[in-house]
């Protein structure tokens, strides 16, 4: 099969990942139509096409956060990304150095903090949960230093679980319960499962052995269960920032207001994010809402978006629309899903041609000079 779009990764990677861990990639929450949309949003952006202009010698090269990249795209952080394939977080943290690309590594990501800096030579980025445990926090921020992490990545738009229906169904808990359908769903996938025997990287790396009293997975889903800290305020987002002490990035924001307050922290980047359209239901979809942010904060602070992104168009339309930077999700873990390491770098690539060839079809030859000018603004927007 050629793959020459995400849509074949995600083909691929359906018939290679047990239906539980690719369901939960392809969830969101409740009736999913801030999921759907964040995708369909993208597809209603026209591009104005323009000709007999020099596209020759084009750049993606930009920044984020002051560090090099080789197209405005980092890895987002994603949970259970070892799931998808042995050792996925690794093998992800691996293609994206390769590519010139950060990788953001999750709190909930089955390989570890120390695994992961252990198989990489490139500093990678670390995501925080804010969790009620603090001594837990201090660790794993203190963990994300030692590691030499270059960014932390705070989320705060996940005090509590969204219900996802998928997950629910597919019996998809902390720990997971394994009816004979879901053990069939496992085994019926034996290179996936042979890698799997090949790691010992199996749980919440992150934080088994590292939480009082946590020994196994059993205490784990109680722990989790309860952690996420619902009282989380800016007073906590403060904190955070003095004990990291280094570039911040606050990811989960949806809201002028919010992107105000998240500018005057301090941090270095918001990330514009319904994270997936996995939390609130019924919110707008991150490329909607991203002029209104860029116009209220984009002289104070670096932006970028998450959320849809499926093709180097749609990193192309972000950047249009103001964004400094976007991350891919779902796109790099069907890549992983499909082909382990080279499938995430064919994500990488796919994205790059594709943005790389809109550049030129709209008249741009630097990822820097896209601007609201080449987008058709007429009858939409
Ligand atoms: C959190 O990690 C999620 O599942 O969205």
């Amino acid at each position: 099969m050629d793959i020459l779009e995400i849509k074949d990764l995600e083909i691929l990677a359906k018939k290679r990942v047990p239906k539980m861990f690719f369901d939960y990639v392809n969830s969101g929450s409740w009736t999913e139509t801030t999921y759907n949309e964040n995708v369909s949003d993208f597809q209603k952006i026209k591009l104005r096409q323009r000709v007999a202009i020099d596209m020759s010698n084009r750049t993606l090269e930009t920044k984020m956060i002051d560090q090099k990249v080789s197209m405005p795209v980092a890895i987002a952080p994603t949970g259970l990304t070892g799931m998808q394939r042995a050792d996925g977080e690794i093998l992800a943290a691996q293609a994206a150095e390769e590519f010139g690309i950060p990788y953001t590594l999750s709190t909930m990501s089955v390989c570890s903090i120390e695994a992961v800096a252990e198989k990489t030579k490139k500093p990678f980025w670390f995501q925080l949960y804010v969790m009620k445990d603090k001594k837990f926090m201090e660790r794993l921020i203190d963990r994300a230093k030692e590691a030499k992490c270059s960014a932390l990545v705070l989320t705060l738009d996940l005090q509590l679980l969204g219900q996802r229906h998928k997950d629910i169904r597919n019996g998809l808990s902390t720990p997971p319960k394994l009816v004979p359908k879901h053990i069939y769903q496992v085994l019926s996938r034996p290179m996936w499962c042979l890698r799997m025997l090949t790691t010992k990287n199996h749980f919440f790396g992150n934080i088994v052995g590292h939480v009082d009293g946590i020994k196994d997975v059993r205490s784990l889903g109680s722990w989790i269960g309860t952690q996420f800290d619902q009282q989380l305020d800016w007073k906590e987002v403060d904190w955070i920032r003095k004990r990291w002490g280094g570039k911040l990035i606050i990811k989960g924001i949806l809201d002028p207001e919010d992107a105000l307050l998240a500018a005057k922290t301090g941090a270095d980047a918001i990330i514009v994010s319904n994270h997936g359209g996995r939390q609130l239901d019924g919110a707008s979809s991150t490329i909607n809402i991203l002029p209104e942010i860029v116009d209220k904060v984009g002289k104070l602070v670096e932006v970028h978006l998450d959320g849809g992104i499926r093709s180097g168009q749609d990193v192309v339309k972000a950047m249009c629309l103001g964004a400094k930077g976007t991350y891919i999700g779902r796109a790099f873990l069907y890549g992983l899903g499909a082909l382990g390491k080279e499938g995430v770098t064919k994500a990488l690539e796919i994205i790059k041609t594709e943005a790389d060839m809109t550049m030129a079809l709209c008249g741009r030859r630097d990822v820097h000079d896209l601007n609201i000018d080449n987008i058709y603004t007429k009858n939409n927007l």
